[in-house]
């Protein structure tokens, strides 16, 4: 790419943050996602640090003003109406003053606080935002552990599909079979109204999707209840290790602004978490698998969830295997890293978590990669990524066959890692 090349491509980005931009949150983009989404929002703020500092921090605060009393912060909240979007506010239920979603969502918080208060170039703002959203991330993060890993076993479970944001993985499938539909209030779907229904979750998907909103709405949103009551409890170690790096960057975080007790807790919950993650891996497949609670046994299906680890301090020989899986893709696969083993006769390139290719998820490897040394690997998934957006634009993800441009277009969270990938690859 040439430096005329990168300078348009830095541009166009920032177009596309700024038109999604609605003044204190960013919607994922328009029409398909017209509210605000949590982990959309941490990616958003590390693409917004590159041109407007001020804005990024204010996207993760008004992220946290939204958090429940309990510690949760959830993974949708609804700022304005807008029957675009399904489920909306009166399925959720959630009695909350400016209506949320009831479940949350993979806590790229912990990470993008790190991110945002390292890079800051007006320090005396950085101290004093991050000293404000420090205890508010601390307090999700006990939430988690308190409220999804009862039995104190290291790891948390989801407890919806949505929780991971890989909504329709085949990891879930055989777990979902369990989850019932009857019952569940007629509705109709907007989402495929808004994109190729061939590249979105089935009908099947959706009505048990609902089922467990409706379950967990019955049961008053209590979260010291949900977790026993769901017939669906997965421990995806993507999200555990998304929750990992976070405890350890959050830790970092709370050393440098004094708050050394804030620290060794976060610690603490890496370290047992990081122990725990060993028993989720697979010396078959070379990479981690998710564990399903209800049965106590492991998933088949080598997904980008067992990949997704990486981005957490874990053993070098897991590191290297894991990149290893990535470059035997590569030899197959035009565009990487497919978000589910192309070998798996379950496949679907085009079909949301079931094949496509997603950035942020690139991103994330490519960072745990790089920390890991295995730079080769890393190169090719960082030119995969910078390709696809020359290619196809700033789609919410890409069929890793073709580089055909997937689901909604003129994605926020693409454009905020085009910068970041931009930035690495300089
Ligand atoms: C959706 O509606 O597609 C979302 O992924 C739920 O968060």
């Amino acid at each position: 790419m040439t430096p005329e090349d990168k300078s348009r491509i830095f541009n166009l980005a920032i177009e596309v943050l700024k038109e999604n931009d609605r003044g204190a949150y960013t919607v994922p983009t328009k029409g398909l996602y017209p509210f605000q989404w949590n982990w959309d929002s941490c990616f958003t703020a590390l693409g917004q640090a590159h041109f407007d500092e001020d804005r990024a921090w204010t996207e993760m605060e008004t992220l946290f003003e939204h958090q429940w009393p309990d510690g949760m912060v959830p993974h949708i909240i609804f700022h304005v109406h807008d029957d675009g979007y399904f489920p909306g506010p009166d399925v959720w239920g959630t009695g909350r003053a400016t209506p949320t979603s009831g479940i949350t969502q993979p806590p790229i918080a912990g990470f993008a606080l790190r991110q945002l208060f390292e890079r800051s170039a007006d320090r005396t703002a950085a101290e004093r935002r991050a000293r404000a959203l420090l205890p508010k991330i601390e307090k999700w993060f006990a939430w988690f552990y308190a409220n999804r890993d009862p039995q104190g076993q290291g790891l948390v479970a989801i407890l919806h599909p949505w929780e991971a944001g890989r909504d329709n993985s085949i990891d879930w499938d055989e777990a979902f079979d369990r989850v019932p539909t009857e019952g569940i209030a007629p509705y109709t779907r907007r989402d495929t109204q808004h994109a190729d229904p061939a590249h979105r979750p089935t009908k099947a998907q959706y009505d048990r999707y609902l089922w467990l909103v409706e379950h967990f709405r019955g049961l008053g949103w209590d979260n010291a209840r949900l977790h026993d009551a769901s017939p669906f409890q997965v421990v995806d170690p993507g999200f555990n290790a998304i929750l990992i790096r976070g405890c350890q960057d959050l830790a970092v975080v709370a050393e440098a602004l004094g708050r050394a007790d804030t620290a060794a807790r976060n610690r603490n919950r890496a370290a047992r978490g990081l122990a725990a993650l060993e028993n989720l891996w697979s010396d078959r497949h070379g990479q981690y698998l998710c564990l399903d609670r209800i049965t106590g046994t492991l998933i088949d299906s080598p997904s980008i969830g067992g990949l997704i680890p990486v981005f957490a301090a874990i053993p070098k020989s897991r590191a290297a295997a894991i990149g290893q899986v990535i470059q035997q893709q590569a030899t197959r696969l035009k565009y990487v890293i497919a978000s589910h083993d192309p070998d798996d006769p379950r496949f679907e390139a085009k079909r949301y978590w079931r094949g496509p290719v997603w950035l942020v998820v690139n991103y994330l490897i490519v960072d745990g990669l790089l920390a890991a040394g295995e730079t080769e690997v890393a190169a090719r998934v960082l030119r995969s990524s910078l390709d696809l957006i020359e290619q196809s634009g700033f789609a919410e993800y890409y069929d890793p066959l073709t580089g055909a441009p997937c689901g909604g277009g003129r994605f926020t969270w693409t454009a905020a890692m085009v910068l970041e990938f931009l930035d690495i690859a300089a």
